[in-house]
């Protein structure tokens, strides 16, 4: 299983579209995908729609150690898609995490042997325990950034969290790709602000061999899928296929 964790470390930067339209992506190839909602936000888990109740386990209970990860994993609407779903008390997992020993590590070991071909894991959007337990968990990283001065800044710091989990030999997977969220396109140009990150975000990735892949442009069109559980048009899915490209998918 290959697990890839979508991260960014500030808030509304596409973490959770990414992982659903990655994860829709792949089940549609007939990839068995499990997404985990690492989350406590818990928004993956709304636009997932599973039939988990609120007395059933959740992610919390993995990482606790209350319950195997099978006993949390929930089908969802979609064939070959299940859910380890989150919800407020995930915050919980904080303390745990803090407490064990290379708790960095404890979703990783948690996730061992389980029988799906990708694992897709949506993190939350502050530098806090459980975000590096969902970073380090992960073979690959992909990370979604507004095309503004706000992603530009949460590209930073995101890098830094990630080369320092590197050099400290807790994470010792790949960067896939950075994806750009929000392009906007007023008529038929990309706005200023847009193009100004997006030149910057180019060179970043040339300077660090890293991959960017075609932007997740500024539309209605995503938040309506979600709502409507529909699949995306193929040119607003032309993000989400690089993805799989790039980890070798397809
Ligand atoms: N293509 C799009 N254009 C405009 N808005 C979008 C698009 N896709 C998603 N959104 C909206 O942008 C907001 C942020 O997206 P999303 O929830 O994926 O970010 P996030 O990084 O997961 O945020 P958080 O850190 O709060 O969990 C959401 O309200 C979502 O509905
Ligand atoms: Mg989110």
């Amino acid at each position: 299983m290959q697990i890839l964790t979508v991260v960014s470390l500030s808030g509304g930067q596409g973490k959770t579209t990414t992982s659903f339209f990655l994860g829709l992506t792949l089940a549609s190839l007939g990839f068995k995908t499990l997404w985990i909602d690492g989350d406590p936000q818990h928004n993956l888990s709304l636009y997932g729609r599973s039939p988990h109740q609120n007395d059933e386990p959740t992610l919390l209970e993995c990482i606790t150690g209350q319950v195997q990860p099978t006993d949390a994993i929930y089908p969802t609407d979609w064939e070959n898609l299940s859910l380890i779903p989150s919800d407020r008390a995930l915050e919980q997992s904080q303390t745990h995490l803090a407490n064990v020993t290379m708790g960095e590590l404890l979703l990783k070991k948690r996730l061992k042997n389980l029988d799906f071909d990708y694992c897709i894991i949506d993190s939350p959007p502050q530098r806090s325990q459980l975000c590096v337990t969902c970073i380090c968990a992960a073979d690959k990283l992909i990370i979604p950034v507004e095309t503004n001065s706000k992603g530009l800044a949460c590209l930073q710091s995101t890098l830094e969290t990630i080369d320092e989990l590197s050099e400290n030999m807790a994470w010792q997977g790949e960067i896939l790709a950075i994806v750009p969220f929000r392009d906007t396109i007023r008529g038929l140009n990309r706005t200023k602000t847009s193009r100004e990150a997006i030149t910057y975000f180019e060179q970043l990735c040339q300077e660090r061999d890293i991959a960017i892949t075609p932007s997740i442009v500024d539309s209605e069109k995503y938040k309506q899928a979600i709502d409507r559980a529909e699949y995306l048009p193929t040119e607003l899915n032309s993000p989400f296929n690089k993805l799989i490209e790039l980890a070798g998918v397809v």
